[in-house]
C-alpha cells in the first residue's frame, strides 16, 4: 500500500511507521518539525527510521494549502493515517491560534487531499479530551460531547464533524481515533509521565495538580498502534442511500476509542515511576488546571467488535519500558544518579 503518516517525527507517527515498515507499505511521511518541544527529539525519531527504506520523509506544513494539494497529486496515496496537530490541552489556552492552523486548516487540507485522490481509507487522530468533564463513566462513542472544556478539545470535534460530512457528501471512508493519554518510550516531553520521570531522576518537585485527586486511563504506545494498524484495514462501509441524512450510520464513517479500559489514579502512577526509578518522588501539589479534566476512561468494546483487539500492556510495564528508554536515550545510567 501507498501510505502518508501525517505527523511522522511525533511520538506516534515515529512508531506507527516503526511498526509498518518492513510489511510491504510504499510510506512516505511528513512532519514540520515545530518547536512545540525539544526539536532534536523530533529529530531523533527520524533518524531512528533513516534505516527503513521503505519510509521517506518530507517537510511539509500542513496548514500549507498548496503544498498538501501537490503532496496528494504527486504520491497518489492510497491510505492516510493523519496523526499531525498541535497537542496540548494546556498550551491551548496560551497559543489559541496554534491549534486552528495545524488542526483546522491541516485537517480540512488532508481531507481535500483524500477526496480529490480518492483514498480508500483515512485514519486519523481525536482525543478522549472531547469527553470533558462528562461524568458517566466508562466514556462511550456514542456519549454526548457538545461541551468541550478547551480549545484543543474542540479542534478534535471538529474534525469529527469535518470527517462525517466528507464520508457523507464525497463516500470517503473516514475512522477517528480517541487516543486516551499515551505514554512509553519516545514519548512527548509537555506530557506528565516525561515530566515526572526527569523530576525524579533529578531530584526535582514535580507539579501534581488538583492534589494529585485525578485518574487517566493511561495507554501504553504500542497497544496505540496495533489498534491503528488493525483499524487501518477496517475501512468503514457506506450503508443506504446518502438521501437518509439524519442517520449518521449511512456514511462511510467510523470513530473508535483506543485506550486501556482501566483508569488509574495518578498518584498509582507516581507510584509505579518511584518504582521503575528506585527513587522517591517530592511532590508539590496544585489547584486544577484549566481546561484539564478529572478523569478519563474508555469503553473499548467498540474497538473491540471492529478488531478484534483490547490494549493490554498493564501501567507497571509500561512504565519500566519508558524509563528503561529515558535512560538509555538520555544516557543516564542508574548508578550515576
Ligand atoms: N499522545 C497522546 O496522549 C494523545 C492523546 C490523544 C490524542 N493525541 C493525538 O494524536 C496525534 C499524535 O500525537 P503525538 O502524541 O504523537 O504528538 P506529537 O506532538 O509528538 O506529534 C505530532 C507531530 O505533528 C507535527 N505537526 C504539528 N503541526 C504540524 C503542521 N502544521 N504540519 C505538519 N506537522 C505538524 C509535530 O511537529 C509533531 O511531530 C495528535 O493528533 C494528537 O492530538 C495524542
Amino acid at each position: 500500500m501507498k501510505l502518508l503518516i501525517t505527523g511522522m517525527a511525533g511520538f506516534i507517527g515515529h512508531a506507527v511507521a516503526r511498526r509498518l515498515s518492513g510489511e510491504g507499505h510504499d510510506i512516505v511521511g511528513i512532519d514540520n518539525l515545530n518547536a512545540y518541544y525539544d526539536v532534536s527529539l523530533k529529530q531523533a525519531r527520524l533518524d531512528d527510521l533513516a534505516g527503513c527504506e521503505d519510509v521517506r520523509f518530507v517537510r511539509v506544513d500542513l496548514s500549507d494549502r498548496e503544498a498538501m494539494a501537490e503532496l496528494f497529486e504527486r504520491e497518489g496515496f492510497e491510505r492516510v493515517i493523519h496523526l499531525a496537530a498541535q497537542p496540548g490541552v494546556r498550551y491551548s489556552l496560551e497559543n489559541p491560534h496554534a491549534y486552528v492552523d495545524a488542526n483546522l486548516v491541516g485537517h480540512m487540507n488532508v481531507l481535500e487531499g483524500c477526496r480529490h485522490h480518492a483514498v480508500e481509507h483515512l485514519v486519523y487522530a481525536s482525543s478522549s479530551s472531547v469527553y470533558g468533564a462528562n461524568d458517566k463513566v466508562p466514556f462511550a462513542t456514542d456519549d454526548n460531547v457538545d461541551h468541550p472544556i478547551s480549545l484543543y478539545a474542540a479542534t478534535k470535534k471538529a474534525n469529527e464533524l469535518m470527517s462525517h460530512t466528507y464520508s457523507h457528501l464525497y463516500d470517503l471512508p473516514t475512522t477517528g481515533l480517541r487516543f486516551f493519554t499515551v505514554y512509553g518510550p519516545w514519548g512527548r516531553p509537555d506530557m506528565a509521565m516525561f515530566k515526572f520521570t526527569r523530576s525524579i531522576l533529578q531530584g526535582q518537585p514535580l507539579e501534581v495538580f488538583n492534589h494529585g485527586d485525578m485518574s487517566r486511563d493511561f495507554t501504553y504506545i504500542d497497544d496505540i498502534v496495533e489498534g491503528i494498524v488493525r483499524v487501518l484495514n477496517v475501512v468503514p462501509q457506506k450503508r443506504g442511500t446518502r438521501e437518509v441524512t439524519t442517520d449518521t450510520r449511512t456514511a462511510p464513517y467510523a470513530l473508535y476509542n483506543i485506550g486501556h479500559g482501566s483508569p488509574v489514579a495518578l498518584m498509582d502512577f507516581i507510584r509505579a515511576i518511584e518504582k521503575a526509578t528506585g527513587r522517591r518522588a517530592n511532590c508539590d501539589f496544585k489547584s486544577m488546571q484549566p481546561g484539564d479534566v478529572p478523569r478519563t476512561w474508555a469503553d473499548t468494546e467498540a474497538l473491540y467488535a471492529a478488531t478484534g483487539y483490547r490494549p493490554s500492556v498493564s501501567v507497571e510495564d509500561g512504565v519500566a519500558r519508558f524509563v528503561e528508554w529515558y535512560r538509555a536515550y538520555y544516557g543516564v545510567h542508574a548508578e550515576q544518579l
